[in-house]
């Protein structure tokens, strides 16, 4: 069995998956609350909640799942990209776990965990797959050819399609974490109502980009102070789902493609989803979703890529059994 562990952001996350990748347990503590009253996510704050957290999330995934340290066979952790500090306490507590039981660490990248998610039972999807990777640090499309990595070809100059969902929602006065909660606000409102741009549109290749749609949400709301908010939400959240889809389409057609995977937190959101499933249908290409749970970060996508991923050679004075004599 693997333990995985996942603190790149602000999740404090554990889970245990079997060899073949069939989560026991994946458990996942978000600190969205404590960084809410400042508008975002506060590196150091993080890093200090991870520090507290990350040891009984472990406990609780190990209960959880049935088992205790002597079942796990490896310790995956999240090397990065993330916020430094808060990897930091992560990969601390993994590299203690796997010296103190003598187990291989396995680290892996954070974007391949989130395509690993796809790869965890009970539908693993099978590569050959082009997939956008759409999260609130990232907004990728990528070719993946092989379960150990991925091959970028596009993605955004600015902003990621998360960061642009949580840009939006704190304009209209969401707070923070933002998506969800447009996703919440814009189900009641009219996605025609204001015609905002697609970023990218027409020009060749598949970059995106989102900056100038969260400046068309500000001029919009200084010009029109009334407008509906329900209104600006769905026509603001529209605008970026168009965006991916129209770029993550063109890729399709251009590497003919026969599956598409959408992952990252982003693909939670339900107008996303149903619009990619109706492009999808419309090309003849199969699209592979996973559960929103594993879309938004997790430990049990990390472990599921580090059954693809090499482990580290400890150097010799991290080797236990270089202290084996000496107790
Ligand atoms: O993958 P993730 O958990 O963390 C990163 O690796 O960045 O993605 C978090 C992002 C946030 O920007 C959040 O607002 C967005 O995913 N998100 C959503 C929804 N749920 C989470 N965006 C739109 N609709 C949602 N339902
Ligand atoms: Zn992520």
């Amino acid at each position: 069995m693997i333990l995985g562990i996942e603190t790149s952001c602000d999740e404090t996350a554990a889970a245990v998956i079997t060899a073949d990748g069939v989560v026991r347990a994946s458990v996942v503590s978000s600190q969205a609350q404590l960084h809410a009253r400042y508008g975002g996510v506060v590196p150091e704050v993080a890093s200090r909640r991870h520090l507290e957290l990350v040891v009984p999330v472990v406990e609780e995934a190990l209960a959880e799942a049935g088992v205790t340290l002597d079942d796990i066979a490896s310790v995956a952790v999240t090397e990065g990209p993330g916020l430094i500090g808060a990897l930091l306490v992560g990969l601390s507590a993994a590299k203690a776990i796997a010296f103190a039981r003598g187990l291989p660490l396995i680290p892996v990248d954070h974007l391949h965990g989130h395509l690993a998610a796809l790869y965890l039972a009970p539908d693993p999807v099978e590569p050959p797959f082009l997939a956008l990777l759409a999260s609130g640090g990232h907004t990728l499309i990528v070719e993946v050819t092989d379960r150990r990595g991925y091959r970028v070809i596009g993605g955004t100059l600015d902003d990621a399609a998360g960061e642009a969902f949580d840009k939006g929602a704190r304009l209209l006065g969401l707070g923070y974490p933002g998506g969800a909660k447009l996703e919440r606000l814009a189900a009641g409102g009219d996605p025609g109502a204001h015609a905002f741009p697609t970023g990218m549109s027409g020009k060749p290749g598949y970059d995106l980009s989102f900056s100038g749609l969260k400046t068309a949400l500000r001029y919009a709301l200084a010009r029109e102070p009334d407008a509906d908010h329900a209104d600006l939400a769905a026509s603001y959240q529209a605008a970026i789902v168009r965006s991916l889809v129209e770029r993550t389409a063109t890729a399709v057609v251009d590497t003919g493609a026969t599956t598409l995977a959408v992952v990252g937190g982003v693909a939670r959101n339900g107008a996303l989803r149903e619009a990619f499933a109706d492009r999808c249908r419309k090309l003849g290409v199969h699209l592979a979703l996973v559960a929103p749970e594993l879309c938004t970060d997790n430990a049990a996508m990390i472990a599921s890529a580090a059954r693809y991923t090499d482990p580290i050679a400890f150097p010799g004075y991290l080797r236990r059994d270089a202290y084996a004599t000496a107790s």
